[in-house]
């Protein structure tokens, strides 16, 4: 067997023990018992990295299975609607709280290469009810996702794994759209290591020999294509440590690594609509909402009003298999409630990472739209914050004493904008 076969054999069949022990001891409701110690995973038992907040929003099961170093969902600051990927996904941990942090709007993937861990992955999904996640059995080598088909690449402990960290990163590239991000955990070498200690097959699946210096990690980030490349080392590692050994302080440390794809999204009418919303729509604009601090009273009962900005991201499954798959995901939303004559724009909402390109424009003007159709013949609208934009889409502010008619009675009006938020009115032609 070729010397880099070995080492991909050696890393598959440790986590497919650390999986199939994490199962059992899912099974018999125990702690996995790895821990620190020399026979676990990389970091297995590295539930600590975790928030209080974000330990409540994953199975026990899954938290308990986490073999990282670091939080790479932290690292990565998602937001709603964005399309994540997780090299090395092991029992799931990270893409099932990314896929909480984008929310039923977006979409969470992890790929590996262990069949073990992905039965893991796949178990802990079903307990965690998300429905807006997918495993893919792959090498992160070779990404078996198409091109331009994720905002966001995490990994966590991983990358020092592979014995080709180039086309690892070259993959990332390429999965990643225009703009989209890099945040990853992973061990680096503070110091060069000997021949012997690279080619030691079990201290390489304990993340210790495959680990690269932080220079050449900067280098091949760069050469990927990458820019803004960040490599910064966290902790060191002792013996008996993270990745256990006995043969004194292991002169490797976690790190975390952030980079990104230059260009801006392509939301080009291909890839982006504004459309009427679905009933399966309403879990994705509260989402998107709540995130953004906005009002979601009302929103179920007035969704009929509701239009959403819905992108159409490349799923595995090219046309080669037939049809092009895609995954759907909700980044803006807007709504009007109707009174009479009168209608009330509300929840004019477009996620961070997709402003500054139109969207909020063409999502008001379709809501607008919907009043008209629905019989409305002046559209008003309460803001803290976002007077001037509305100007410019035509609306001008009003005194709050003098609006009169049924819109008065909206939750917005009565109670939930303070007083101090402007009024703005637009007739409807
Ligand atoms: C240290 S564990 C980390 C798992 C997970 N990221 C976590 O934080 O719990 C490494 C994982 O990467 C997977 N892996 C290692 N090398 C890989 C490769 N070249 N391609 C795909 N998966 C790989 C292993 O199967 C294992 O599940």
């Amino acid at each position: 067997m070729r010397e880099q076969d070995a080492i991909v054999e050696a890393v598959r069949e440790h986590y497919a023990e650390v999986a199939r022990r994490a199962a059992r001891a899912s099974e018999g409701r125990t702690s996995s018992g790895c821990g620190c110690s020399s026979d676990g995973g990389c970091c297995t038992g590295a539930s600590g990295y975790y928030a209080p907040d974000e330990r409540t929003l994953v199975p026990a099961e899954a938290l308990a299975a986490s073999a990282g170093c670091g939080n790479p969902v932290a690292l990565a600051d998602l937001h709603p609607g964005e399309a994540v990927l997780d090299l090395g996904s092991g029992g799931g941990i990270d893409v099932l709280l990314s896929a909480r942090r984008v929310g039923p709007g977006g979409y969470a993937w992890g790929v590996d290469m262990t069949r073990e861990m992905l039965e893991l992955a796949e178990e802990n999904r079903r307990r965690s009810g998300l429905d807006n996640v997918g495993f893919l059995e792959g090498r992160i080598e070779a990404v078996p996702l198409p091109d331009a088909s994720v905002d966001v690449v995490i990994s966590n402990c991983v990358i020092n794994l592979s014995v080709d960290k180039a086309a690892v990163l070259r993959e990332a590239f390429r999965v990643l759209r225009p703009g989209g991000r890099l945040a990853v955990y992973d061990i680096v070498a503070q110091e060069p290591l000997s021949a012997e200690a690279r080619r030691d097959l079990r201290a390489w699946s304990q993340c210790v020999s495959g680990a690269l210096d932080r220079e050449t990690y900067v280098h091949l980030l760069r050469e990927a294509g990458f820019v803004d490349v960040e490599v910064q080392p966290v902790l060191a590692l002792q013996a008996g440590g993270c990745c256990g050994g006995d043969e004194g302080p292991l002169p490797v440390g976690s790190a975390f690594v952030r980079a990104r794809k230059p260009g801006s999204p392509d939301l080009g009418d291909g890839r982006l609509t504004v459309e009427a919303a679905s009933r399966d729509d309403l879990p994705a604009i509260l989402h998107l909402l709540e995130r953004l601090g906005l009002p979601t009273e009302g929103v179920a009962e007035n969704l009929e009003g509701f239009v959403v900005a819905r992108r159409r991201m490349p799923a595995p499954g090219g046309p080669a298999e037939g049809s092009l798959q895609t995954v759907a995901t909700v980044v803006g939303c807007a709504g009007v409630e109707l009174y009479g004559l009168q209608a009330l724009l509300r929840s004019v909402a477009v996620s961070p990472p997709f402003r500054g390109a139109g969207i909020g424009q063409r999502l008001v003007a379709a809501a607008l739209e919907r009043a008209r159709r629905l019989g409305a013949s002046e559209a008003y609208l309460l803001t803290t914050t976002a007077s001037e934009y509305f100007a410019r889409l035509g609306f001008e502010q009003v005194e709050r004493q003098a609006v009169v008619g049924p819109v008065t009675s909206s939750s917005e009006f009565a109670r939930v904008c303070p007083d101090t938020a402007v009024v703005m009115r637009r007739e409807l032609h």
